[in-house]
């Protein structure tokens, strides 16, 4: 699999990139060498027409100054010939036979071909490019002489190509040379751009699928400031969250199993007692009291896990109708008066005198308001104060305030309040869902929780609740 991710794109790139450059770079080479030949052959050929009609001329105005003396001229000509080491100059006679030529020598193999057979057929000139029978490649041009028969009546000149080819081809390879390197190059940089991907996205793979394992324990070093980095930075992000909420998951776990033990203990050791001493009539009530009120507080807090669950999946629904928002406030003040006044805490209720009506779910809003006033007295030391407030705002929502005087919250804590297993301390008993679970149900009911807090000197939580003409639906799931 790891492999596979580095060929598919290291290949992806190589035949999308790589190989189009290849093309691109053979089809130009290939151009520049046809060009090159081509423009080699040409400037061969004239170079070749210019010398022949200059010794062309010379000869002309000598048969015409002196036809006797023709045929020395043309030798003169011939041997005083300057361009002895590129080309070479000669005479043939109208038979065929080469009388004299440039280089001294009377060629011992067959040199004559087309251009020659041409100029005498039509009396002018030919032109010949190609092989000799010896297999040597030359250009040759012949020009009928004025005095068109006897042994000068052809001049011709005629040079080797292999010259011209040497030279065509070491540019041809100069340009695949360059061409090559130019794709060295681009392999090169290419290779280390591909790698720059290829490499840190198996590392990113390679620490995913440790995520996925559930070792958290790794992250991904950032070296590029890119958009590859950027993804190293989120996944790490990602890997932080993650562990952090495997930690509270787990922590939530065992404070809900420690939660659920102590009502339980108690329930066991009072059981067994009245088993033991079933005539003890003060025992077996006091007993039956304990029984009862921890199976009370286990079944709230089973309901409390299930509606958590609930909201977890999205099937946690608001039974709707008109609320009266002072009694269900009264009611969780009224629950939580004795508590408050065993943990020497002073509760004070500011009750308005009236209230709008509210189209929402009462026990829930009942619930909020319960979980707000338990984390105001849970969280506040004896001799401390809990107020709870509710007012109409001038805009028509109603607002009810439960401040402390308790221990606070740290301002690092305070964004994740409302997170679901988060808890800012460990001082005092809890799972962490309550703040969640209120707040889910003020959303629901298009109203809001806020809370505000100054670490040590106390905690404000204000609710916010739309009148009756401005709820929302809620979602039923
Ligand atoms: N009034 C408050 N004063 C100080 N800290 C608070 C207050 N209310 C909430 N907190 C902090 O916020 C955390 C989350 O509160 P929340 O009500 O969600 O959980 P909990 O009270 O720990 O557990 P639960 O309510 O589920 O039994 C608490 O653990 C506590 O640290
Ligand atoms: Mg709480």
């Amino acid at each position: 699999m790891k492999k596979n991710t580095r060929n598919t794109i290291t290949r992806r790139w190589m035949v999308n990139s790589l190989g189009v450059i290849a093309v691109v770079l053979v089809l130009l080479v290939s151009a520049f060498g046809v060009f090159i030949n081509y423009y080699y052959l040409n400037y061969s050929r004239q170079y070749l027409t210019g010398k022949l009609n200059t010794v062309s001329s010379i000869l002309q105005q000598y048969y015409t100054d002196d036809p006797q003396t023709f045929a020395a001229q043309v030798r003169s000509v011939i041997s005083g010939w300057s361009d002895k080491s590129s080309t070479e100059l000669m005479s043939v006679s109208s038979d065929g036979r080469i009388t004299m030529t440039s280089s001294g020598f009377t060629p011992t193999r067959e040199v004559l071909a087309s251009d020659y057979t041409d100029a005498i057929s039509t009396g002018t000139s030919g032109y010949f490019r190609g092989r000799l029978p010896d297999g040597e490649r030359v250009m040759a041009m012949s020009v009928v002489t004025p005095a068109s028969t006897g042994d000068q009546s052809v001049i011709r000149i005629m040079t080797s190509l292999d010259r011209v080819n040497r030279r065509v081809a070491i540019y041809i390879i100069a340009a695949s040379a360059i061409a090559v390197a130019i794709l060295l190059l681009m392999f090169f940089s290419g290779m280390y751009f591909v790698k720059s991907i290829v490499i840190p996205v198996n590392q990113l793979g390679a620490t995913a699928r440790k995520y996925s394992r559930g070792d958290f324990s790794t992250r991904i070093p950032v070296k590029n400031d890119d958009e590859i980095g950027e993804l190293c930075v989120i996944i790490n992000h990602m890997a932080d969250d993650l562990s952090k909420s495997e930690a509270m998951k787990n922590e939530f776990i065992s404070s809900v199993s420690h939660e659920l033990r102590t009502p339980l203990t108690a329930i066991k050791g009072w059981a067994e007692t009245i088993g033991s001493m079933p005539d003890d009539k003060e025992t077996v009530t006091k007993g039956m009291r304990v029984i009862n009120s921890e199976t009370q507080r286990l079944s709230e807090m089973v309901e409390d896990l299930l509606d958590f669950s609930r909201m977890s999946n999205g099937r946690f629904t608001l039974t709707l109708g008109n609320v009266d928002v002072l009694a269900e406030l009264g009611d969780a003040v009224l629950i939580y008066r004795e508590k408050a006044k065993a943990d020497d805490i002073e509760l004070i209720y500011s009750e308005p005198e009236d209230l709008p009506i509210v189209f929402g779910d009462r026990n829930r809003l009942r619930q909020v308001f319960i979980n707000v006033i338990d984390n105001a007295i849970k969280y506040s030391d004896p001799g401390g104060r809990v107020t709870v407030e509710a007012a109409e705002s001038e805009d028509g929502n109603i607002t009810i305030t439960v401040a402390d005087t308790g221990m606070g919250i740290a301002p690092e804590d305070l964004p994740r309040i409302k997170e679901k297993f988060f808890r800012a301390n460990h001082i005092k008993r809890g799972s962490g869902i309550g703040l969640a679970v209120a707040d889910e149900i003020m959303m629901l009911h298009g109203g809001s929780l806020n809370v505000s807090s100054v670490q040590g000197e106390g905690t404000t939580v204000t609710i916010l609740l739309p009148p009756k003409k401005m709820a929302v639906t809620p979602q039923i799931g």
